[in-house]
């Protein structure tokens, strides 16, 4: 590695130590309360708690694709995912991304009780779900770029923030994972810093939001919490917050704006019990 790479690499410890410190001044006690009060309430009535995840799982998958610019609305999605219809005059490509989507999802769902530790090998697999309807038919670059890093530069538009250099990733990646793996017993900041982490790298050519969405519910979900779902009516607000972190990593609006929809996902979980 050049020597020039390491002072941005502990420039990157220190900016997530920096955010994950300012945001210990925000008080999180009673999302820990509700939880505590949900896991009193486990076991659900199983086809109220099925009827559940089913709604979460459309509200999920329409919103995270929608952000991303997808056509379908939350009815179409539904469409889609539970009856497998297609819909007349939307693309092909938002119904796949739908699928691939909704794959990242139910793979999610089916390793988070084993993912206490976060590893590479997961974060790439999400990616590569996201995307795996597409790896035959996209141009031959961005193919390659199919649960891989990137090896090109990005941009996001809209943005001052320039994502790093594509040499730095997989060791930023491993500063990233190393610091999310050192958290413990505070599921809450550590799902949303990965989230933050994974958008501020922005390790792949493209969907790294949708696989920084993921990652974050991953997270909450292997330690019991609800998902977060960016909602997004409040994509503007989204997008602003991840763009003052960048400009001041003590500025804790996105922590607050994911927990105002963990709050959403709370109060349909207490609509089983009350
Ligand atoms: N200023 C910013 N700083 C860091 N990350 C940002 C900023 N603005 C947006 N982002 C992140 O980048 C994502 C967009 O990146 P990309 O197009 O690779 O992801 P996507 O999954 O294809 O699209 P989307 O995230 O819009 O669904 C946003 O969703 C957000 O998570
Ligand atoms: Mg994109």
């Amino acid at each position: 590695m050049s020597d020039n790479i390491k002072p941005y690499l502990s420039d990157f410890q220190t900016l997530l130590q920096t955010i994950y410190t300012a945001w210990q001044t925000v008080d999180i006690t009673h999302f820990e309360k509700q939880k505590r009060e949900l896991d009193a309430h486990r076991p659900f009535p199983p086809l109220a708690l099925k009827s559940l995840e089913g709604r979460l799982e459309v509200d999920e998958v329409h919103n995270s694709t929608a952000i991303e610019g997808n056509s379908l609305t939350l009815g179409e999605t539904a469409l889609v995912l539970q009856k497998g219809l297609t819909v007349s005059g939307k693309p092909l490509k938002d119904h796949l991304e739908i699928k691939g989507y909704d794959d990242g999802y139910r793979y999610i769902k089916s390793i988070y009780q084993s993912a206490h530790t976060l590893s590479e090998k997961i974060i790439l697999e999400i990616h590569r779900l996201i995307f795996r309807h597409f790896e035959n038919g996209l141009e031959k670059e961005y193919a390659e770029g199919i649960g891989r890093y990137r090896t090109m530069p990005v941009y996001i538009s809209g943005s001052e923030f320039v994502p790093p250099n594509y040499i730095k990733i997989p060791e930023l990646m491993n500063i990233l994972i190393d610091f999310l793996n050192g958290i413990k017993n505070d599921c809450l900041r550590r799902a949303i810093l990965a989230h933050f982490g994974l958008a501020h790298i922005h390790p792949f050519t493209d969907g790294n939001g949708r696989s920084a969405r993921l990652l974050m519910n991953l997270l909450l979900l292997s330690e019991g919490y609800p998902i977060i779902i960016v909602k997004n009516d409040r994509r503007a607000k989204y997008i602003n917050s991840l763009e003052a972190l960048h400009q001041n990593p003590k500025d804790t609006a996105f922590f607050k704006l994911m927990t105002d929809f963990l709050q959403e996902s709370f109060d349909l979980y207490k609509s089983l019990y009350s």
